[in-house]
């Protein structure tokens, strides 16, 4: 066989496969070690391995928000982050926001005003939102509106989710 001309052609050598890496998050309170490849995003990791499927995937491009979780308390979209640059951290989920059995209150104004229709963009937007009220920018529905811009909500449901947000503002987080 004669050598192939284009030195990058997988058919012109073999290509080792790195191994997976172990990686530990704290994970809603609770410690978590797994095996994965490299690349895994913390999205696919919080979704496929932990079977956590409260964070969404809605663009994988880091342009919808649907995948935003909370890391070390401040948000971030879990589909643009590899997890292993997340080892040692504290990820927040949406299943992680309740306690004792209560709703956080971010959770429970999202409900009170209907914040939302078929509820796909909500996990991203509920976690983006307890971020928000403790970030402490945000005092009107205007900078709310503009500091939640990177959550998309494709049923329209944004004066439902300022509404939400501002009644969750006056509550004790
Ligand atoms: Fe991550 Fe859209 S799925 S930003
Ligand atoms: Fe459907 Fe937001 S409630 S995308």
């Amino acid at each position: 066989m004669s050598p192939s001309p284009f030195p990058n052609d997988p058919g012109s050598k073999s290509i080792s496969k790195p191994a997976a890496i172990p990686v530990t998050l704290n994970v809603n309170g609770q410690e978590r070690t797994l095996t994965i490849a490299p690349w895994t995003t913390l999205l696919d990791a919080l979704r496929d391995h932990l079977d956590l499927t409260g964070t969404k995937k809605g663009c994988d491009h880091g342009q919808c928000g649907a995948c935003t979780v909370l890391v070390d308390g401040r948000r971030l979209v879990s589909c643009l982050t590899f997890a292993v640059m997340k080892d040692g951290a504290n990820i927040t989920t949406v299943e992680g926001l309740a306690t004792d059995g209560a709703l956080h209150p971010v959770q429970q104004a999202f409900i009170d005003h209907d914040a939302f229709q078929c509820g796909y963009c909500t996990p991203g937007q509920i976690c983006s939102a307890v971020a928000l009220i403790a970030e402490g920018k945000a005092k009107t529905a205007e900078e709310i509106r503009e500091l939640m811009s990177g959550n998309i909500c494709r049923c329209g449901a944004y004066p439902n989710i300022v509404a939400a947000i501002q009644q969750a503002m006056g509550a004790k987080l």
